[in-house]
């Protein structure tokens, strides 16, 4: 294998063999490709794209460069879901434990924050003690008697993938379809599951802002997937104003244990369930959409959900009390009203600018290394459709520190596009790929 060769060929768009796109990943592992051969390569897999076929074998390439899991000991089907990230995005929170309480063994493996979107590990790390750090066999061992684990991806999982995220993040080279979809495949792959619901955000919070961009990157997680010989189906859902009306670190645990007990806010709900019920019939637990939707309204009914995601912070070394005396969350010192600018209907919301000034506040990190801000976040009551008036109190911005608060919460009044006239939030659950064919969902 000549580097300079394969490289070559990707940037004339020449198509490259699975062999070849094999024998760089083990040679970039080797250190017989290096990181400067690497960024140049990914320069041209931006420009040029991939092929499906090229995708899957890079794919492929990406999860063999680390340990794969097997779960065969573990009985029961094992689903996971895969959100491409947004504002107030806490589903996993709710939908983990909810979806076990149903008979779905779940290995979530998650991320911290990125960019202006939140990280389910950063929303974890509040609840005091709970482990996200854990050895493959400690998983294995809470899969095993609880049914659901919540974690970081062990040091072992896809090793290209660190490498090579490292260099698309300081090479501009991270908005590329078939790049974004083999490092999240390489990850999900490998953690061993027999099956995958993405839930690919659009909207001025997501990734993907415009709904094209975000089918073509939803079709391309789903087929990669399904020809890795997994099941999967997508959801394109809406991401034009954050999910429920917090978003920041310990308030959006709050929120997602509301939404086990009161099934509120409503959009949070809607969106889990969705989820919920495709990963209920991927596993094979139900055909029929009605019956699933049943079970899982009783796992709410009977308290199981919130049961299992009691036992589910116990086991991994959190204090379970804090499901009922949420004032055990770590609480903000400061706080400050968010006001409305002028009066009328909000009519959109730069959820983008919401996610960032959160980063200002420190509930995200602006470089790798820095601390977040557990306390820190906003409740955001208005949202799309909502009547105001000039001056009024629309939701609380908090934690930080009262001058940051001042200029956080300008920018946050500022992503809200206050008219005239009322206008409709985007369609929240839009369609569901499943490999073949786009659906209403
Ligand atoms: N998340 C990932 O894990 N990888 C990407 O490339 C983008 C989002």
């Amino acid at each position: 294998m000549i580097p300079y060769r394969l490289i070559s060929k990707k940037r004339g768009g020449g198509e490259l063999t699975p062999a070849e796109i094999g024998q760089l990943i083990t040679a970039y592992l080797a250190g017989d490709f290096t990181d400067e051969q690497m960024a140049a390569f990914l320069m041209a897999v931006c420009i040029n794209g991939l092929t499906p076929k090229e995708t899957a074998a890079l794919t492929r390439a990406m999860t063999a460069s680390g340990e794969v899991w097997d779960l065969a000991s573990i009985s029961g089907p094992k689903i996971d879901k895969h959100s491409t990230g947004g504002v107030g995005d806490k589903v996993s929170l709710v939908l983990a434990p909810w979806i076990a309480a149903c008979g779905v063994v779940v290995p979530m493996m998650s991320g911290r924050g990125l960019g202006h979107t939140g990280g389910t590990l950063d929303k974890l790390a509040a609840i005091p003690g709970f482990e996200t750090a854990l050895t493959k066999q400690k998983a294995i061992r809470v899969l095993k008697k609880i049914g659901v684990v919540l974690l970081a991806a062990t040091p072992g999982i896809a090793q290209a993938d660190r490498r090579m995220y490292a260099l698309r993040d300081a090479t501009g080279t991270v908005e590329s379809i078939p790049l974004i979809t083999a490092s999240i495949l390489a990850k999900k792959l490998a953690e061993g599951a027999n099956g995958y619901v993405f839930d690919v955000k659009y909207g001025s919070g997501a990734f993907m802002v415009d709904l094209p961009a975000a089918k073509t990157l939803a079709e391309s997680l789903v087929k990669i997937a399904q020809s890795a010989g997994k099941k999967a189906v997508a959801l394109l859902t809406a991401m034009d104003q954050p999910t429920g009306f917090a978003a920041g670190n310990a308030c959006e645990v709050v929120e997602a244990i509301g939404c086990l007990q009161i099934r509120r806010p409503d959009d949070l709900y809607r969106i889990t369930r969705a989820l919920a019920v495709e990963m209920l019939i991927l596993a094979g637990l139900f055909r029929s959409r009605v019956r699933a939707i049943d079970r899982l309204e009783k796992a709410i009914d009977d308290g199981s959900a919130l049961d299992k995601l009691r036992a589910m912070i116990k086991a991994q070394g959190g204090d379970p009390r804090v499901v009922d005396e949420p004032l055990r969350l770590p609480q903000p010192k400061c706080s400050q009203p968010l006001r409305a600018s002028k009066t009328g209907y909000v009519q959109k919301i730069d959820t983008c600018r919401i996610g960032w000034a959160l980063v200002e506040l420190g509930v995200g990190r602006k470089k790798s290394d820095d601390e977040v801000d557990l306390t820190a976040g906003i409740i955001l009551e208005k949202k799309i459709g909502a009547r105001v008036i000039k001056g009024e109190i629309v939701g609380s911005v908090f934690g930080g520190t009262k001058s940051k608060l001042k200029v956080v919460s300008d920018e946050i009044s500022a992503s809200l596009v206050i008219g005239p006239t009322r206008k409709k939030p985007a369609k929240l659950i839009h369609s569901r790929f499943d490999g073949r064919r786009w659906t209403e969902a």
